[in-house]
């Protein structure tokens, strides 16, 4: 993988573009997606490695972008500590076991590996298809959810607009939370582990929902965990740490030590690159909802920031957050391509 621009940005060496690839890129946008969506559930879908990978590839093929990642998704981990989950159309991910107190999280599983090992056996046969590409050298971006992000779809039972439940969990049971947070790492340094063992060349840590928190509950439910994890993971690929809220917390981001901060599109993507410290990689920054836009405003707003990181070494093109459903392929493949054509 040495001669991927992914994997050289990481590492904050010269490339004579930015790589690109686009947080939600194996989903719904694309057409090719639905054929196999309506044969299957989201599950189903995770779970058989074959398909998983053919859903991986899509937009490698389709798009052409610098980097896959697993298709799979971060309440996995819940699933396998004992949460029942389930995706439904247009309601999105539900447990339908929510925690409450001590006792449901003294019933979750913490030695679960063996629940996710589909994840390990997909990801082998998606580096089996990423080697048919030859010289192209496409890295596998692995991935788990962040304890904080995670327990909020344990406590709350699936997606939440406030994270009311959540809230009042951890400041009547602060305890009882923590102990939950701990429990999730713990899972999570396991999961990510036998993710790089099993072959992928770069990890992801999502934290959607930090922006709901104050500094002080951010440092305390979500930094120490994130942190935790990172500094318990096998460091032969880089990490790449994501949240929503990083204009606020970049700083406790990058004390965490990862290779790479991947921030929402708040913030000026290169005064938070100059304030990381010295070889600390930066990923970012399109607000997603121009890919929506007319191709004259994608073409203005991308090249915006791939100006603004000019002479800037370790530098990533991805979205502020994920892409969203509707967005048309077309648009998404226009963006792709400019940034492709693009030499500093
Ligand atoms: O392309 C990729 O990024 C790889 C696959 C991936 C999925 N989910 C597939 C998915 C990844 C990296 C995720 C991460 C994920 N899942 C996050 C963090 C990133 C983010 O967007 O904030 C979160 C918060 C989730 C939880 C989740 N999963 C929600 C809230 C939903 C429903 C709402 C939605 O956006 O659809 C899902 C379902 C989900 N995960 C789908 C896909 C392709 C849709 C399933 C379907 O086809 O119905």
């Amino acid at each position: 993988m040495k001669n991927s621009l992914f994997i050289k940005a990481t590492l904050s060496e010269e490339t004579e573009r930015p790589p690109v690839w686009m947080m939600r890129q194996a989903g719904r946008f694309m057409p090719e997606y639905w054929e196999i969506k309506n044969k299957y559930s989201f599950l189903e879908m995770c779970k058989t490695p074959e398909i998983a990978a053919d859903v991986t590839m899509l937009p490698v093929d389709l798009l052409g972008i610098d980097a896959a990642i697993l298709f799979s998704d971060i309440l996995v981990t819940g699933e396998a500590m004992g949460g029942k989950l389930s995706f439904e159309q247009g309601v999105g991910p539900k447990f339908s076991n929510p925690i409450e107190n001590s006792r449901d999280v003294d019933a979750l599983e913490v030695n679960c590996l063996d629940n996710l090992r589909y994840v390990a056996d997909a990801i082998k046969v998606i580096q089996e298809r990423l080697a048919k590409l030859g010289d192209k050298q496409i890295p596998l971006i692995g991935f788990a959810g962040a304890p904080f992000t995670v327990m909020s779809y344990l406590v709350e039972g699936g997606s939440s607009k406030d994270f009311k439940k959540t809230k009042l969990f951890m400041n009547n049971q602060p305890a009882v939370a923590h102990k939950l947070l701990e429990k999730i790492a713990d899972v999570t340094v396991d999961y990510l582990n036998m993710q790089i063992a099993a072959g992928v060349n770069a990890i992801q840590i999502f934290d959607s929902w930090a922006l709901a928190l104050s500094w002080d509950d951010y440092k305390d439910f979500s930094h120490y965990y994130i942190k935790n994890i990172i500094s318990r993971l096998n460091r032969v690929v880089p990490v790449i740490s994501f949240c929503k809220g990083s204009s606020v917390f970049a700083p406790l981001m990058a004390e965490a030590k990862p290779d790479v901060v991947s921030i929402d599109w708040n913030a000026d993507i290169r005064n938070v690159k100059q304030s990381l410290p010295q070889g600390m990689a930066i990923q970012g920054n399109l607000d997603p909802f121009v890919l929506y836009a007319d191709k004259k405003v994608i073409k203005e707003k991308v090249l915006r920031i791939i100006e603004r990181m000019r002479g800037e070494k370790g530098f990533i093109f991805n979205l502020g957050h994920g892409i969203m459903p509707d967005i048309p392929f077309d648009n998404v493949k226009y963006a792709v391509e400019l940034i492709k054509e693009f030499r500093y």
